[in-house]
């Protein structure tokens, strides 16, 4: 039995991995959120689970990581336009807490395996597509900046100290609880969740720029089993992969698909174009694949 630890327990992707966690191993999991984002509603029904202990608090309280064998690193402010604004906070939550978990880690020289989610918002609008790992970096945001700060800060901290890290690139994940009415951010998350959202309420849904941008959607229970397979894998790896589908789909092509009426908006500074990932490093190293069906997510979420 693995004892873990979770940053961002009770976000949208966090959530998920708790309960893929809960389902799938014998593991106790300490999951740590400070509801910036994030709701404990995500994660009621394993409150009273032995295997789960929440602690509602910021992770920078977290003084020590000797009990843990992984840490699932998670949290952040993870809104490209917001990090336009509120600069300082977004380095924050996305850059200081994870130098605080490599503090934590150097000064007891306890290296559990830190599996940290990173973006494919790194790549900024790739050159290659399908994009692959050795594509260029090309932040459009300060968001992606910081995403990718983290990645070299991992690096870099390697070379000196024995950190065992896996940095996986998320493409654009969907799923339950993607769309949070409550989040003061919830414009800027998941499309999907968005759309869907708009259509079952009867309102129109919002296509930034003519819609032609594509997006690699990828189901958050992949996303949760990527993160499961890092943590297994049995070598320090000291890399980064891609997880997304590996399949593209234009916005306003996801808006016909949901159906029901949509609007045309101004388009976004700092998004890129086309996300689709070349998944093919993640499924030979981590024997990953991706099970989600983006067609049937939507027709089932349509009906309920
Ligand atoms: N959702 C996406 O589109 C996407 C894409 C690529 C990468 N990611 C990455 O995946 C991770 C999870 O994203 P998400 O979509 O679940 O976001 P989310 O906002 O739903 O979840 C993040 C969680 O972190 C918590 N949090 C933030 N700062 C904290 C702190 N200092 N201490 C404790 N908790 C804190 C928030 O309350 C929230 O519950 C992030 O690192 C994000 O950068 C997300």
């Amino acid at each position: 039995m693995k004892k873990v630890l979770m940053t961002g327990v009770s976000g949208f992707i966090g959530s998920n991995l708790l309960d893929f966690l809960i389902k799938n191993t014998n593991w106790h999991i300490t999951g740590y959120d400070n509801l910036s984002t994030g709701n404990k509603e995500n994660i009621s029904e394993h409150l009273n689970n032995k295997r789960f202990t929440f602690c509602e608090a910021d992770a920078f309280t977290i003084s020590t990581l000797r009990d843990y064998d992984v840490v699932f690193h998670l949290a952040a402010l993870p809104r490209i336009q917001p990090s336009f604004e509120l600069i300082s906070e977004h380095i924050t939550a996305n850059v200081l807490l994870a130098a605080h978990l490599l503090e934590v880690m150097i000064r007891e020289q306890h290296y559990p395996k830190l599996i940290y989610s990173g973006s494919s918002a790194v790549y900024g609008t790739p050159e290659k597509i399908p994009t692959p790992e050795s594509e260029k970096i090309d932040c459009l945001s300060p968001y992606a900046f910081q995403k990718y700060e983290v990645e070299r800060y991992l690096e870099l901290i390697a070379t000196r100290y024995p950190i065992d890290y896996v940095t996986l690139r998320y493409f654009n994940p969907y799923g339950p609880r993607s769309f949070n009415e409550k989040n003061a951010f919830n414009a800027y998350s998941s499309v999907v969740g968005i759309f869907l959202n708009k259509a079952k309420k009867g309102e129109p849904m919002l296509v930034t720029g003519d819609g032609s941008q594509q997006r690699d959607f990828i189901h958050v229970e992949d996303i949760a089993s990527a993160n499961y397979q890092a943590a297994i894998h049995p070598q320090k790896l000291n890399t980064f992969f891609n997880i997304g589908q590996g399949a593209t789909l234009s916005v306003l092509d996801l808006a016909k698909k949901i159906g029901g009426p949509y609007n045309f908006i101004p388009k976004r500074e700092g998004e890129a174009e086309i996300t689709f990932a070349d998944n093919s490093k993640a499924r030979t190293i981590l024997n990953w694949e991706p099970k989600g069906n983006l067609s049937e997510y939507l027709k089932h979420e349509l009906q309920k």
